[in-house]
């Protein structure tokens, strides 16, 4: 959720997870019988062990020239996902749309907008990433559609159109105001008189996308057919958009006020009675519901900017029915190198109360990228590869975003009028827009960086792009590029970064993360030691306890690099914002 504007439940359940039945979990099943790998599959599901790549498809590649990225021009990358390592991509959404939101804005949820291509284009993608074993993972945008979605046109023809309850419709408190303060993310009254009808619409963000009435039971069917359509197709699940947001207060009661102003000048408030109702539960355990009537475990992951632990938790479901990987927007918004923060979240979701998958991110297309917000500005290509080490080395499933892997940068617009994401316009100049995390893709030192050959490309290529390229980076062996394939190679081949349990050491240690990666019964683990200092620092490990019996670690992937000789692990010292991964027995 946008976080520049500030967008923005044991291991008991695991059995249940995905419809195996707690009886079936508790039996060991000969792996050679049909239900016997059926069922390892559900314990075992392929989410919990993919890295997953978001794409904002107007940025990745362009492949007809007209300055915005489209399906065919992913399509063509997909060599270069693979050699990444990538499992899944999340594309942000291609269906029809007026493009206020730049897609968020829906005007119909079984297609594709022609600026991307054709749904057989879609159906090429499919194929062909399944030939790499890449998963295709959806957007879905279930909270608002689009003004120009034929259902809001038919809800606001009259008050009496059988589908005006599909939309949240209120009358005025007389003499021009609005049903109650609610305001939208994006600024100002959350409510838009339609003088049609002479009633308020309700809408959480821009006022072209009104919000959807979930509590109407057609809506509902509505959207979990779309769902089915693109299951149908091939998709191998869906990343929820904004679904704390499905709810609001039917009895409008007013926000509660808080002290300031936000960048578009209204008073801060509390989103109390319009974020995380309870009801959305019931949502997304029908929605659970729906993906499960499909094979090859469909997942779905919510965005919601859970405020901590307990709200977070609550997203896998009481009975681990609802998402199988809520985005950890704690972890991805710490937004300072603190090894006592880090530890701290992760320790937390790593011992969820529902025994629920971790899922991390930094970047995404609705916050600065993490080259600026971790970055010191003299150690960015160091801070780069320490973050893809917190990422990838963790238990957590991992969400990357395009671009951070060879370490683009925010490039914000310079002036007002060159500014596309309308929230920059409305808050310029303390609130930029997100311009700045969508720039193209940054492939070559050629024209546009190789992204298009378009005069002009809808956001301009960042001068970086000349030194910070797919091509330039691939030739390196110590660029940031090289150390993301290392790192997700050896996650994918190394039993205990793959499957192991992550165990916090040195839990007071200020300033260097560590922690162990170990399969339970197994002697060998991995060891990885984040120095989140301008420092160099010396840790001292004593892993007896965690039954390792030997006293130095075999280096596997370190930054700065280093030797093959074994570091002695009574006196370790790990370079300023040094990564060091190893194993010991
Ligand atoms: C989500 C999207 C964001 C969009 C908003 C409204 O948070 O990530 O880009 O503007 O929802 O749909």
């Amino acid at each position: 959720m946008l976080k520049r504007a500030k967008f923005i439940f044991l291991t008991v359940m695991i059995g249940l997870c995905l419809g195996a039945s707690p009886v079936l979990a508790q039996q060991a099943l000969p792996q050679s019988s049909k239900a016997g790998r059926a069922h390892a599959k559900a314990q075992d599901p392929w989410w919990k062990h993919a890295v997953i790549y978001e794409i904002y498809p107007r940025s990745f590649q362009d492949s007809n020239g007209d300055g915005v990225g489209d399906i065919n021009g992913i399509t063509s990358r997909l060599d270069y996902l693979h050699d990444l390592g990538v499992d899944a991509i999340w594309i942000s959404p291609m269906y029809p749309s007026p493009l206020v939101d730049f897609g968020y804005d829906i005007s119909d949820y079984t297609a594709i907008d022609p600026l991307y291509g054709t749904l057989a284009d879609f159906d090429r993608l499919v194929s062909e990433a399944k030939k790499r074993n890449i998963r295709v993972i959806m957007d879905f945008v279930p909270n608002h559609t689009s003004d120009q979605h034929p259902w809001f046109q038919e809800s606001r023809s009259s008050r009496t159109n059988p589908k005006r309850d599909w939309y949240i419709w209120r009358d005025g408190k007389g003499s021009g105001e609005p049903p109650n303060n609610w305001q939208s993310w994006f600024g100002h009254s959350a409510w838009k008189l339609d003088p049609a009808t002479n009633q308020y619409f309700y809408h959480h963000f821009y006022t072209e996308q009104p919000d959807l009435n979930w509590r109407n039971p057609q809506v509902r069917k509505a959207m979990y057919d779309a769902m089915r359509f693109w299951l149908k197709r091939g998709a191998a699940g869906f990343r929820i958009d904004a679904v704390s947001r499905l709810f609001e207060d039917p009895n409008l009661h007013d926000d509660p006020i808080l002290p300031g102003k936000n960048a578009y000048g209204d008073p801060n408030i509390a989103h109390k009675y319009t974020d995380n109702l309870p009801e959305v539960h019931e949502v997304l355990r029908e929605m659970r519901r729906v993906v499960n009537e499909y094979p090859g475990n469909p997942v779905l992951i919510s965005e919601a900017d859970e405020p901590n632990i307990a709200e977070l938790t609550k997203m896998y479901g009481a009975k681990n029915d609802e998402v199988q990987l809520p985005m950890d927007f704690q972890i991805a918004d710490v937004n300072k190198l603190s090894a006592p923060d880090f530890r701290r979240l992760l320790s937390e979701i790593d011992g969820n109360a529902a025994g629920g998958q971790p899922h991390y991110f930094f970047s995404n297309h609705d916050q600065p990228r993490q080259w600026d917000r971790y970055g010191d500005g003299v150690h960015n290509d160091q801070i780069a590869k320490l973050m893809a080490a917190l990422l990838l080395a963790t238990r957590a499933t991992p969400l990357m975003y395009y671009g951070e892997e060879i370490g683009m940068r925010t490039t914000d617009p310079a002036r007002k009028e060159d500014v596309q994401d309308p929230v920059g316009k409305i808050g310029w100049p303390q609130d930029k827009g997100r311009d700045g995390e969508r720039t193209p893709m940054q492939w070559d030192a050629s024209r546009n960086a190789g992204f298009s050959t378009a005069e002009r490309p809808w956001l301009p290529v960042p001068a970086s792009s000349a030194e910070y390229n797919v091509e330039a980076e691939s030739k390196e062996t110590g660029s940031i590029l090289s150390f993301y394939k290392q790192l997700i190679a050896l996650r994918r081949s190394n039993p205990a970064l793959r499957n192991g349990r992550y165990l916090p050491l040195n839990r007071e240690d200020p300033f260097v993360l560590s922690f162990l990666r170990k399969k339970p019964g197994s002697g060998d683990a991995i060891l990885v030691v984040l120095n989140m200092s301008a420092e160099p620092r010396t840790v001292k490990f004593d892993l007896a306890a965690h039954g390792v019996k030997e006293s130095s670690a075999t280096p596997l992937i370190a930054a700065p690099e280093i030797g093959h000789e074994a570091t002695v692990l009574t006196h370790f010292t790990i370079p300023a914002f040094g990564v060091f991964i190893g194993t010991v027995h």
